[in-house]
């Protein structure tokens, strides 16, 4: 991630929003994939909308590979369908075609080394055309079944070499689906890669407002001196979403809630919380930090699970009036499914500065608003000075880091309500972001990629610790799972009543959605 600047007409920086963003140099992108989703919802769209910003190098080219056979001229035109549909009435034809001019395609078999002795030949000549620099970004939109297979490909055909440029490979989540599987994903890379040219994606480390994380904490003075169990009650990390399984529910029958959004999305929201500040705003120094929260974050006891972790799957319910099915008449679920899509679970970080404080994190599927926010709940005050005349309780102080879609930054305090003597009310300082048109996370991810800037993406040990702790609590839930216990939250609600009795049992309550 790189501090834009704010100055005007940097050379080889482009003004966006009320930001300059640096314009990558030479490279080009295989895509493995090519003619997946994922490619055609995120890839593409990004690529067009970087391309028409001005943010794309010209000496820059894209080679999609996939099974299917297509030629130059079908690949384009089936990416400017996936374009006009991220992007309806709104793409510039004249652009498309400069940048579909850079357009690709190779039909490769994944598991025959000599298909990518082909590749290799042909991006090789691509570049000599593109002047790419032999710089290339090799981006894993495959299903993870493959990932091995292509990482050894790649490696034996020596296209993850850096002989005259840099050689990056993209990799998406799941990395893994347990600590055995994870490690043995990371080794498969450590044997073609240098950890230096990998990229494990998490797109969530690109919002911009998760990015304000460290900036709130560590630019303003005031925060960080009550940061810690002395003035931290609690602190609750959300990430609520409207949407069911939508089409993936091959992935997230064997995945579920916990593999989907926590070992990665709600962690590392809760690693940018709870980090020390970094020895310096560097990728390597920022990683550490957080690695260094995960080793602190106290394992989970198999035997007061009940207490730390609440399960839930959606049934029937509504959704924003309109009607929508419970996850086991969801296309392609299992109609016993036993695959929490929520879960609930308090975790503690035994160091100095947050051994007690206990962190509540949520996240489900088809709950009753998309809400993604992290709130620091402060202690209350030590003395009602007020009393008798106020009796009521005092709400204590809350920060609140609202992530995603009203984002901003909200502090909740009392205030002497107007006219009567004593009264107090509780009020809010709001600050919200503006939408100045600035670019969105996968966006971010392939500049920061071609930038050579990790940050915002996860490292190996920070992949293995999150698993680590996490695989001997799903193995339990997997053992314990009895389909009879689900659905147990209707479609549209705030979540299961054992989620609430989770945090009901410490005398707390979740923030609303
Ligand atoms: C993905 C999960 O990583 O994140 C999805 O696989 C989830 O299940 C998505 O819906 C949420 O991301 P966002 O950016 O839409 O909030």
């Amino acid at each position: 991630m790189k501090i834009e600047k704010e100055e005007t007409a940097v050379p080889g920086y482009r003004m966006i929003g009320n930001c300059h963003i640096k314009v990558p140099g030479p490279c080009c992108l295989v895509l493995f994939g090519a003619s997946g989703d994922l490619t055609q919802r995120k890839i593409l769209p990004s690529l067009y909308s970087l391309y028409r910003n001005g943010l794309l190098p010209p000496e820059f080219f894209i080679l999609g590979t996939a099974r299917t056979p297509l030629t130059d001229r079908q690949f384009r035109a089936s990416m400017k369908e996936a374009v006009v549909r991220a992007f309806p009435g709104a793409i510039d034809e004249g652009l498309w075609e400069q940048l579909a001019e850079r357009l690709y395609y190779e039909q490769m078999d994944y598991d025959n080394p000599s298909s990518f002795v082909a590749l290799k030949e042909r991006v090789a000549s691509l570049e000599a055309r593109h002047r790419s620099a032999g710089n290339r970004i090799l981006y894993l939109a495959i299903p993870p079944d493959a990932y091995e297979t292509v990482i050894a490909n790649l490696g034996a055909a020596g296209l993850s070499r850096e002989d005259a440029g840099y050689a990056r490979i993209v990799v998406e989540k799941p990395i893994g689906r347990d600590l055995v599987s994870a490690k043995k994903l990371n080794k498969a890379l450590r044997s073609s890669f240098l950890e230096k040219q990998v990229y494990r994606m998490d797109h969530y480390l690109a919002k911009e407002t998760v990015q304000n994380v460290l900036m709130f904490r560590f630019a303003n003075s005031i925060f960080e001196p009550l940061w810690n169990r002395r003035y931290v009650e609690h602190v609750q990390i959300t990430a609520a979403e409207t949407v069911g399984v939508e089409h993936r529910a091959g992935y997230y029958e064997r995945a579920g809630v916990i593999r989907d959004m926590f070992q990665n999305h709600l962690f590392q929201l809760l690693a940018l919380t709870a980090m020390e500040p970094p020895a310096a705003f560097e990728s390597d120094c920022v990683r550490d930090e957080k690695s260094k929260v995960f080793r602190s974050m106290r394992p989970f006891a198999p035997d007061t699970l009940e207490t730390t972790v609440a399960l839930g799957q959606y049934g029937s319910g509504n959704i924003e009036g309109s009607p929508v099915a419970g996850y086991r008449d969801e296309p392609g679920i299992s109609p016993d499914s036993a695959v929490p899509t929520y879960a609930a679970m308090k975790v503690y970080i035994d160091n100095w500065r947050w051994h007690g404080v206990p962190f509540y994190l949520r996240s489900g599927k088809r709950l009753a608003v998309r809400k993604g926010e992290i709130s620091v709940h402060f202690r209350p005050v030590p003395h009602l000075l007020f009393m008798p005349h106020i009796t009521e309780a005092i709400n204590p102080n809350t920060l609140l880091l609202r992530i995603q879609p009203d984002e901003g930054v909200s502090i909740f305090f009392q205030a002497k309500r107007q006219g009567s003597r004593v009264c107090l009310d509780p009020v809010e300082m709001n600050f919200t972001y503006q939408k100045t048109g600035s670019i969105d996370a996968y966006e971010r991810i392939l500049l920061d990629c071609m930038e050579g800037d990790q940050m915002l993406f996860v490292r190996e040990d920070a992949v293995e610790t999150t698993w680590s702790l996490l695989t001997p609590l799903l193995e339990r839930i997997e053992q314990r799972a009895d389909p009879r216990s689900f659905p147990n939250y209707a479609a549209g609600s705030s979540g299961p009543a054992t989620a609430d009795m989770l945090i009901n049992r410490d005398s707390r309550q979740w923030r609303t959605l």
